[in-house]
C-alpha cells in the first residue's frame, strides 16, 4: 500500500462507545459442557470470560449511539456509516441499514466484511471518504460470533464471543490522525478459518496462530514504514484480541513491550470486528492515550486478512475540527 500523499484532508476521532451483551459466560461455565478446563483456556489463550448474546444491529445501535453522544455530533450531519461485521443479522439488507434508521442518520450506510481485520479496513475507508469531502463518518465494528460458533467444539467455543465498538471521525483542517496504513489478504489461506453459509466456524488453530503472528508483524511494519515512525516511538499497540500468546509473540517480534499492548480479551474473548475498538476504548477510558501519542492498530482474520494503521492521537494540535 502506498504512503498517504501530502495535503490530504485528515480526520480525528471525537467520540467512542462500546457495547457488550449483559450475559457473561465464564470458563467454568464451559467446563460443564466441554472437555476443557479454566486453567487450560487461561494458559493457552488468556481468556477468562466472555459476553454472549444480542444482535449485530442491537449492539451496533448501542455503541453507535454512545459514540455520537460523546462527540456531540448531530446524527443528521453524519455523512456515512460504515459497519464492519462478519455476522450480519440478515443477508439482505446490510445490517447498517437498520442501524442507520434507528440512530436517525440520513446518509450512505454499508457493511464491510474483512473478518477480524474489518474495523481497521472500515477506518481506512472512512479516512478515504473524508479525504474526498465527507466531514463526519461513524465507524462501527460489531460481531455476534456466538451465533456461528459450534458450542460442542472445544477448539473454537472457548474463543469466540459478542460485542461492539464505535468511533466518530470528524474532518480537521490540516493534518489528521492517520499517518500510515496497510491492508492485506491472502485468499489461498481461507481453508484454515471459515464458516459456510448457515454453518459454524471451522478452524485449524495452530496454522492460524502461526500465520497470525507473521501477518500482524508484516502489516504493522509496513504501516510504521509508511508513517515514518519506529516501534520505540509508539505509546500504545491495539492488537486484535484473539489469543494473548499471539499478541505476546507479535509484540516481541516488533520489539514492543507487552506493557504497551491494550488487552481486554481476558473479559471479552475474541469479538472479531469489535475486538480492536473495544481494546482501544478501554485504553482511552483508562487514560492511557494523550494528545500527540502514536497508536498502532493491528488486526488479522479469516481471509486471511491483515490490517494496520498508525494514528497520532488527536492529529496535529493546530488542526481544528471542521464545522
Ligand atoms: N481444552 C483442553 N484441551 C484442549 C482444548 C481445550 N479447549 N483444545 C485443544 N486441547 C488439547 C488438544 O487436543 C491437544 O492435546 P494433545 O496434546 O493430547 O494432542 C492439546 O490441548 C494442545 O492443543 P493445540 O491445538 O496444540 O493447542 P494450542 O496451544 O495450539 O492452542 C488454540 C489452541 C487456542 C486454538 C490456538 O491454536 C489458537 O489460539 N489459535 C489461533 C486461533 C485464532 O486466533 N482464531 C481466530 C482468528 S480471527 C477470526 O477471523 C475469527
Amino acid at each position: 500500500m502506498p504512503a498517504i500523499p501530502p495535503n490530504v484532508r485528515g480526520a480525528v476521532i471525537t467520540g467512542w462507545g462500546a457495547a457488550l451483551p449483559p450475559k457473561v459466560l465464564t470458563n467454568h461455565d464451559l467446563e460443564r459442557t466441554l472437555d476443557t478446563s479454566h486453567d487450560w483456556i487461561v494458559e493457552r489463550t488468556g481468556i477468562h470470560s466472555r459476553h454472549i448474546g444480542g444482535s449485530t444491529v442491537g449492539l451496533s445501535i448501542e455503541s453507535g449511539r454512545t459514540a455520537l453522544e460523546m462527540s456531540g455530533v448531530d446524527p443528521l450531519s453524519i455523512d456515512a456509516l460504515v459497519l464492519s461485521t462478519t455476522t450480519p443479522d440478515r443477508t439482505v439488507p446490510a445490517s447498517s441499514a437498520a442501524v442507520q434508521a434507528e440512530l436517525g442518520l440520513r446518509c450512505g450506510a454499508y457493511d464491510v466484511n474483512a473478518a477480524c481485520s474489518g474495523f481497521v479496513y472500515a477506518m481506512v475507508q472512512a479516512h478515504g471518504m473524508i479525504a474526498m469531502g465527507a466531514k463526519k463518518v461513524l465507524v462501527i465494528g460489531t460481531d455476534t460470533l456466538s451465533r456461528i460458533t459450534d458450542w460442542n467444539d472445544r477448539n473454537t467455543a472457548i474463543l469466540f464471543a459478542d460485542g461492539s465498538g464505535a468511533v466518530v471521525l470528524e474532518a480537521v483542517e490540516g493534518p489528521g490522525q492517520l499517518l500510515g496504513w496497510d491492508l492485506d489478504a491472502d485468499g489461498t489461506a481461507e481453508r484454515f478459518l471459515y464458516s459456510e453459509l448457515g454453518g459454524t466456524i471451522k478452524m485449524e488453530g495452530k496454522e492460524v496462530f502461526r500465520r497470525a503472528v507473521r501477518i500482524m508483524v508484516d502489516s504493522a511494519t509496513k504501516s510504521m514504514h509508511h508513517a515514518g515512525v519506529t516501534a520505540d516511538q509508539l505509546t500504545l499497540v491495539v492488537p486484535h484480541q484473539a489469543n494473548v500468546r499471539i499478541i505476546q509473540a507479535a509484540c516481541e517480534r516488533l520489539g514492543i513491550s507487552m506493557e504497551k499492548a491494550a488487552t481486554v480479551l481476558h473479559r471479552t474473548g475474541n469479538t472479531s470486528s469489535a475486538s480492536i475498538p473495544l481494546a482501544l476504548i478501554d485504553a482511552l477510558d483508562n487514560g492511557r492515550v494523550q494528545q500527540g501519542d502514536l497508536v498502532l492498530l493491528v488486526g488479522f482474520g479469516a481471509g486471511m486478512t491483515a490490517a494496520s494503521a498508525i494514528l497520532r492521537w488527536g492529529g496535529a494540535t493546530d488542526s481544528p475540527v471542521l464545522a
